[in-house]
């Protein structure tokens, strides 16, 4: 069975004491018996989170591929590693589109975060006028193929992977469930196709893009949305609680 996920992204926001008062938060939540909560705090947050954090995973937005080195300004998966941090965001929209990441570099980073032993969480998603134009199927696939799908079947049963339709990411215009289905679906397909049924039943795909305690109940509700990658509602405890608790999943499901 594959798990269910809820992780806030946290993105660049908070102040330090914001940051460990939401984690405590967070941590105190009622969260639903099978679902798995992560949060990605901002870089310098993720050691004080990870010390308040006793069952709530957490992971960083970002790392570099190579270990150590002259790459002023990064921080690497082997660092986050040694911190104890869990996982990571690799290929956020946000990330492709003001740091230029391409496929060719998040490959590196998530060959390095495996390497490593910390979870990726593996976004992709089409921007508006793809969606537009038809050809968004097309389009994450082939961010997958270029980025994902060279590792061993091994490798991908450790990768989460985030659908995240970049016109829907804070905009509050969130995917139709008809929407997000279809591409989830299609997503589950090509898994089959390059590791074989079994892999495909057990990866989770989360939905990413204005999901909050509004619309939730019936994405999660889709047959092959396993989950969120939640921004803005995640920075609220509020919302964030709603999007963890056992109800938001088991009325519809
Ligand atoms: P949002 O962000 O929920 O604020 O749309 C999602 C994300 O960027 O991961």
């Amino acid at each position: 069975m594959r798990s269910k996920i809820v992780a806030g992204n946290w993105k660049m926001n908070l102040s330090q004491q914001e940051a460990k008062a939401l984690c405590k938060e967070v941590n105190n939540m009622n969260i639903g018996s099978e679902i798995e909560v992560y949060i990605f705090p901002p870089m310098l947050y993720v050691s004080d989170c990870k010390a308040i954090s006793t069952h709530v995973k957490v992971g960083a937005q970002n790392a570099y591929p190579k270990d150590t080195g002259a790459f002023t300004g990064e921080v690497s998966m082997w660092q986050l590693k040694e911190a104890g941090i869990e996982a990571v965001l690799i290929g956020h929209s946000e990330r492709r589109e003001y740091f230029n990441e391409d496929n060719a570099l998040l490959k590196q980073k998530l060959d390095a975060a495996l390497a490593h032993g910390i979870k990726p969480f593996f976004c992709c998603g089409e921007p508006l006028e793809i969606r537009q134009n038809g050809t968004f199927l097309e389009y994450v696939k082939k961010q997958l193929v270029e980025s994902v799908f060279h590792l061993s079947a091994e490798d991908f049963s450790k990768v989460v992977l985030a659908y995240e339709p970049i016109w829907a990411i804070g905009t509050g215009q969130t995917a139709s469930t008809e929407q997000a289905e279809e591409m989830h679906a299609a997503i589950r397909s090509w898994i089959e196709e390059q590791y074989g049924k079994e892999i495909a039943e057990n990866s989770s795909v989360l939905y990413g893009g204005s999901c909050n305690p509004g619309n939730a109940q019936a994405l999660f509700a889709c047959e092959n949305v396993d989950g969120g990658l939640i921004g803005g509602a995640s920075l609220k405890a509020a919302d964030f609680s709603v999007l963890v608790a056992e109800g938001t999943w088991t009325i519809l499901n």
